[in-house]
């Protein structure tokens, strides 16, 4: 510590809930600095599942302070819906939460459209979550959109809201026939909202940076992963945020100097939810089995995800693009119904074997996997608390995976709970400085 990143490699829904809630005791701030209600975190507390969108699970520990930073988006419906459920459940939020008075605001145009233009994308839709992300991203980019800070200023809100909903309003109804939406309507809802979030909306970068100023313990927590940047993932098949590590320094407000290490979210299969190409998907009975046995539903949409192998390819290339310090091995008891089990080590593409996860999104759909075979070991490993107390064959995959990756798995997830976590190596012990460039993958 102090100021570590928690990010997925794969394609999300790696566990990562799970992940920040368990690390969230070595933490005294954690920050959300992307994304918005498009994620979804599952987090089992003393046997009580809590889902949370938005608000960072750290908000379950006493005492943590939690900021929702400039990089994401927010939907006040959504923000406002959390807080209470939260409440109602005993955990207090009052002055230890704040939203960014930079975060865009997802307003019921954004949702409008985002449904209207994956109507329109047909048999090319992405598969979106439907919750207005997109088209709130692109608003921000045009220059277009209504920030948190105008939101709490009803002046200011009232102003913005009525040039912006007039050309919103066309496009929906002359461009998409879709039904103009009323400006009063918007109004009185949105100020309401505005109304309960004015005490939780501030100035996160001031916040980021005094907390960095004393040295306190930081984790950024990402939402989705590697594979879903808007810059690096399978574009067009992707989130319209910086999912990756970078993302961090943007969307908090923080320099790459203030970061000391970058842990990686790996589940031990993949998984992708939406469309897009997805080299190692199992369509047969073992794809159907992963699901199964890893509860493979989203937690937003309720979406089944598609279940695959391990692909060390792709992840090789998340682990170059994060600068993955550690790796935090999430669900392997998922494989224990399985055998063998397969990492992809390589793609053959159109009959040329490659080591590199390609850019092209042609070249990728091409991708056959090559495969490593590992044996399985065909045991319940949930109750393993300990890297003795697992099998020699289950040790032995997650070093098959150190030495593909060139990264060290420090923490294995062996189930939902808190309790059912192996510490190995101290994921906070490793810095980034010269790990990435010390350790050199194995060539699969
Ligand atoms: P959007 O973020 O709603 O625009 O959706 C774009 C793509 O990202 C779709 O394929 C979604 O299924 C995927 N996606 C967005 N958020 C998540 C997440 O938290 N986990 C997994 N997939 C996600």
């Amino acid at each position: 510590m102090p100021a570590y990143v928690i990010v997925g490699m794969q394609w999300g829904d790696e566990g990562k809930g799970k992940i920040v809630d368990y690390l969230t005791k070595y933490a005294e701030i954690v920050v959300r600095h992307q994304g918005g209600n498009n994620a979804g975190h599952t987090v089992v507390v003393d046997g009580k599942q809590s889902i949370l969108h938005l608000i960072p699970s750290g908000i379950l520990h006493e005492g943590i302070v939690c900021i929702v930073g400039n990089g994401t988006v927010l939907d006040p419906a959504v923000v406002i819906d959390e807080l209470d459920s939260l409440n109602a459940a005993g955990y207090a939020t009052a002055g230890r939460l704040f939203f960014s008075d930079c975060a865009h605001v997802i307003m019921p145009y954004h949702k409008a459209l985002d449904k209207a233009q994956e109507r329109f994308r047909g048999k090319n839709r992405i598969g979106t979550t439907g919750r207005g992300i997109g088209p709130c991203y692109a608003d921000k980019a045009d220059r277009m959109g209504i920030r948190m800070g105008d939101l709490v200023n009803e002046a200011v809100f009232k102003e913005k809201l009525g040039a912006i909903l007039e050309y919103k309003n066309g496009v929906l109804e002359k461009v998409l026939g879709e039904t103009p939406l009323q400006f009063d309507e918007v109004f009185d809802e949105y100020r309401g909202y505005a109304g309960q979030l004015r005490p939780y909306v501030a100035d996160a970068v001031k916040l980021v940076h005094d907390a960095v100023a004393a040295d306190r313990r930081i984790i950024f927590e990402g939402a989705q992963g590697a594979m879903l940047d808007l810059d690096h993932g399978t574009y067009p098949y992707v989130t319209s945020s910086t999912t990756v590590s970078g993302g961090v320094c943007a969307g908090a407000g923080v320099g790459p100097t203030n970061v000391d290490g970058v842990i990686g979210i790996v589940k031990a299969y993949t998984t992708r939810v939406g469309e897009g190409p997805f080299p190692t998907e199992l369509t047969d009975q073992v794809g159907e089995q992963l699901r199964r046995e890893g509860n493979e539903f989203g937690a937003t949409t309720g979406r089944p995800r598609r279940c695959g192998w391990f692909d060390a390819i792709q992840l090789r290339r998340a682990a170059r693009l994060n600068g993955m310090t550690a790796i935090v091995m999430t669900k392997p008891d998922v494989l224990s119904i399985v055998d063998p089990i397969r990492i992809c080590t390589a793609y053959n593409i159109n009959g040329s074997v490659t080591h590199d996860f390609p850019t092209s999104l042609e070249a990728l759909e091409n991708a056959v996997p090559v495969y490593e075979d590992m044996p399985g070991w065909n045991e319940d490993i949930s109750a393993c608390r300990t890297w003795d107390d697992l099998p020699e064959k289950a040790q032995r995959y997650f070093e098959r995976i150190e030495e593909l990756l060139g990264v060290p798995v420090c923490t294995i997830s062996v189930g939902p709970g808190r309790e059912q976590t192996i510490e190995r190596i101290d994921p906070f012990s490793i810095s980034a400085c010269g790990t990435m460039r010390g350790m050199t993958p194995e060539p699969a």
